[in-house]
């Protein structure tokens, strides 16, 4: 049973055309952000008590993460029902409340929309087991005979991406792909049902006002036909490197130009931002031609390391690639499924996953001095739920904690990503810092009260306030986001960038040692002390500094 609500407006402040081009999106993980009732876990009423917090913060709209009925196999990426809210989060009011509180304050409000599966309880799923292998609803999902002379052997070689087969084997001998957990059946998107489902699934939640959707494993809905082998490659290896007969098959398009017609209905730009892992940030590009998505994530620079030629490839890459199909460079350091930025730049580069917690001091000057960069860059930012605390990733849960079902799946040998989802404090003490009056879900660290929002604000030197000063910063200084390009000035030294924006210089120093530099004009901000003498100041290790010219 759904409801329906007259869709709130979005908001009036900022109504200018091109407001997502150079948006700071928060991501709120809502079962880690705010606990309403004591049950441990966020919900969408806690994450609506907090909306002026992050209006105070100063970004433009807020990204939730999925809080739609779910039997939670994924943390909610395992959909039963895409027009209901969870019980543990609330209630289709509350999201109601929720979008109308938002745009009163001046927010955008994005959500999750996740269409390369289901969870196995959705509906179709259960009447596509319980009705038998003549179900015409297997054909919305991919089923297949197994090979092997009994059929024991899954179809295809592919591998999950949790780890273990990409195939679960049902009661009646017939398999079943799923790319993530077996709860998450992969959907096919061949069956013109899929696709006018979720073509309705966004006009809900249009209906229901939000200004966009951030769209999970974009890059995999369409496979390539036959679902071919992959046949003995290092599949791992290979993700995110290469174009897989799953992933970032160029069929996937056709899906995001009808989405484009469908937003592109309604009033006040409401947008959608690709999740794609491309090889490239060419392929990335191609998500965000004129007639399909607004945004893609750029992984690229996500993955890149705290070295200053990497940064600027990166960089340049990511401005080069936009370039021709029109779209703004996106930029991001933190979300849900990757080691916290500041514990990444702790510990000697590795991937993005790291298990160690390394020299806190150092990732945390590393992470604010990246943060001051990525906010000087044209373009939109996405900011991940504590990292305006610094919070590092918690290295040290205990494994009877953890609910990453990739963890379980490869055996604890990968699938850290309850680290980065411990719920973040609000206050200096008591019952989980201020996060909510039942304890909550996983645990906390001792340090999590000196991080907290209630110590950290006035304390000029704390990485709250570096935030705020730098968004506030943002909007004051004219077309910081706007524009298509940096420049780069010559003669800085190695490990050092300085880049040019109108009216605007940008100095960054990635090496472990001070460096001296001519002042290039007033001091706005930085990421450390830095004291200007004489047309000249001392630039710190791991530190950026913001001038206007
Ligand atoms: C990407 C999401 O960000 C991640 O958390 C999830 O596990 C997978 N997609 C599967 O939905």
């Amino acid at each position: 049973m759904t409801q329906h609500f007259a869709g709130p407006c979005a908001p009036t402040t900022g109504n200018r055309t091109g407001w997502w081009r150079d948006a700071v999106i928060y991501q709120v993980y809502p079962r880690s952000f705010a606990d309403s009732n004591g049950d441990g876990m966020g919900d969408l009423e806690g994450v609506r008590s907090r909306l002026p917090y992050l209006r105070d913060l100063g970004v433009d709209a807020v990204w939730l993460s999925p809080f739609y009925a779910s039997p939670q196999a994924d943390a909610g990426y395992d959909v039963a029902d895409y027009r209901a809210i969870d019980p543990m989060f609330g209630t289709l009011l509350d999201a109601d409340a929720l979008i109308r509180d938002a745009h009163d304050l001046g927010l955008r409000i994005i959500v999750d929309v996740v269409p390369n599966h289901s969870s196995d309880q959705y509906e179709w799923f259960r009447r596509a087991i319980g009705d038998g292998p003549a179900s015409p609803l297997r054909d919305r999902y991919h089923f297949r005979e197994g090979k092997g002379e009994n059929g024991e052997l899954p179809p295809n070689d592919w591998e999950s991406i949790f780890g273990g087969p990409a195939w679960t084997r049902v009661a009646d001998g017939a398999w079943y792909l799923h790319l993530f957990a077996p709860e998450q059946p992969d959907l096919n998107w061949d069956n013109p049902a899929v696709a006018d489902e979720f073509r309705s699934i966004l006009r809900f939640w249009l209906d229901m006002g939000v200004d966009g959707f951030r769209v999970d494993v974009a890059h995999g809905l369409v496979k390539a036909p036959g679902l071919p082998d992959l046949g003995g490659t290092d599949q791992l290896r290979l993700l995110g490197n290469d174009v897989m007969p799953f992933f970032d098959q160029d069929g996937v398009h056709e899906i995001y130009r009808s989405w484009r017609t469908v937003l592109d209905e309604y009033p006040g730009e409401r947008i959608a931002v690709a999740e794609a892992w491309t090889p490239t940030v060419e392929r990335t590009a191609n998500y965000v031609r004129p007639d399909e998505l607004h945004q893609a994530f750029n992984f690229q620079y996500l993955g890149t390391h705290w070295d200053a030629a990497e940064l600027r490839d990166v960089i340049d890459a990511s401005l080069a690639a936009m370039r021709p199909v029109g779209a703004p460079a996106t930029w991001v350091l933190s979300n849900h499924d990757v080691t916290r930025h500041t514990t990444r730049f702790a510990n000697p580069p590795a991937g993005t996953q790291i298990r160690t917690p390394g020299d806190r001091a150092l990732g945390l000057r590393r992470a604010r001095a990246a943060t001051l960069l990525m906010l000087a860059l044209p373009g939109s930012a996405y900011l991940y739920q504590g990292e305006e605390l610094g919070l590092p990733d918690v290295t040290d849960l205990p494994d009877e904690v953890r609910q990453d079902p990739s963890f379980f799946r490869a055996a604890g040998q990968d699938g850290f990503r309850d680290g980065c989802r411990v719920p973040i404090p609000w206050t200096a003490e008591g019952t989980s810092y201020g996060f909510g009056s039942g304890g909550s879900w996983l645990p906390q660290p001792a340090s999590w009260g000196a991080l907290s929002v209630e110590a950290q604000t006035g304390d000029t030197g704390s990485t709250l306030e570096l935030y705020r000063a730098a968004l506030s910063a943002r909007r004051e200084l004219p077309g910081l986001g706007a524009g298509e390009s940096v420049d780069w000035l010559p003669g800085t030294p190695a490990g050092v960038l300085a880049f040019a924006r109108p009216g605007f210089r940008c100095t960054v120093n990635t090496t472990s040692s001070p460096v001296r530099l001519p002042a290039p004009g007033r001091m706005v901000l930085a990421s450390a002390e830095v004291t200007v003498r004489e047309g000249e100041f001392e630039l710190p290790a791991d530190s950026t500094v913001w001038w206007s010219v």
